[in-house]
């Protein structure tokens, strides 16, 4: 679809940069969104607004909302309401430690940069996708063509909102210790597939990640587009979790099973990782190579 955001579709660059926005002056919102229009292309600059954020300019997006606090049993799965998100990507650190800074420039002072996460992809797994630190390949089972566009993207809702796409963005922080604590089958259970080569264990429990998530084994069908990709900051590394859907239900209800609120058995990732903030957010679509912000009144 031409009016999407093109880096939500393409599969995720070698560098990355994510970056998170609070709004101290919604005031001079209006302008700061207008100039933020002209440098997100969507490719290189994948460009999201949370709730508050198209509250404040007294506008509405049909299905946007708050990430709800979705903690379950003895797991916390927190939510960080955040009110601009903008997901960088090249090849080169510096070039988006650069970018960050026309952003940041840009929409001052009505928004205000607080958090900015590096991220990279790693190695290659046997279906082509990168690999989380822990070496397991991640996206092997998301939707492609098609189906892709169909579970990430809004369409017939008409022009303004076509191509637009809803993103759930969840910082994961891995325990190392525990994770080789486990062994490697305890590992390959705890995810559902084996390291090596990326096969899928029938025989897996109850709790292990992929039968958790299993996109199919929802009513309805659960599917979304995850763009994850590895982070690390000092001496702290996980996974940035990235999944973008034509609304929120299906992470929602991914990640309400994985918190143990359908059976009370929780997703054995939370041995060795936890959500350390999470949030939603609206990609608009793109009409003409920049943000198309009509439906916000801009
Ligand atoms: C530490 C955080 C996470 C890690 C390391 C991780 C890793 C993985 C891996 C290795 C796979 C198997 C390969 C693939 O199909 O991509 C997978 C599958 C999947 N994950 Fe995650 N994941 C994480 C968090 C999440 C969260 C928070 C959700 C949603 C709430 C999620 C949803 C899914 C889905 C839908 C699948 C495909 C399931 C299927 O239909 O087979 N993941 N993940």
């Amino acid at each position: 679809m031409k009016t999407v955001q093109a880096g939500i579709l393409q599969p995720v660059p070698s560098q990355g940069r994510y970056l998170f926005f609070s709004l101290p002056q919604p005031a001079v919102l209006h302008a700061a969104l207008v100039r933020l229009a002209a440098l997100a292309d969507g490719e290189s600059v994948v460009a999201a607004l949370g709730p508050a954020t198209v509250a404040a300019l007294g506008a509405s997006v049909p299905g946007l909302r708050e990430m709800p606090d979705l903690s379950g049993h003895g797991v916390s799965v927190p939510t960080t309401p955040t009110a601009l998100w903008c997901w960088l990507r090249g090849s080169d650190r510096g070039d988006l430690v650069n970018l960050t800074r026309r952003l940041e420039q840009a929409v001052a002072p009505a928004l205000h940069l607080n958090r900015a996460v590096d991220a990279f992809r790693h190695g290659q797994g046997p279906n082509g996708h990168g690999r989380d630190l822990t070496g397991y390949e991640d996206g092997t089972e998301n939707p492609k063509g098609a189906a892709a566009e169909a579970a990430a993207l809004v369409q017939g809702a008409g022009a303004g909102s076509d191509g637009a796409s809803f993103v759930a963005v969840q910082q994961w922080l891995h325990d190392f210790d525990a994770f080789e604590a486990l062994g490697p089958d305890e590992q390959d259970n705890a995810v559902g597939r084996r390291r090596s080569d990326n096969e899928e264990l029938e025989d897996a429990p109850e709790s292990a990640h992929v039968k958790r998530t299993a996109q199919e084994s929802f009513e309805p069908e659960a599917f979304v587009l995850r763009r994850s990709m590895p982070w690390a900051m000092s001496n702290k590394a996980g996974l940035m979790f990235v999944a973008f859907g034509r609304s929120f239900d299906a992470f929602e209800a991914q990640m309400r099973r994985m918190a143990g609120h359908e059976d009370g058995i929780t997703d054995a990732l939370f041995r060795f990782s936890k959500p350390v903030n999470g949030a939603y957010f609206w990609c608009p679509p793109l009409r003409d190579g920049r943000l198309d912000l009509r439906q916000l009144g801009l």
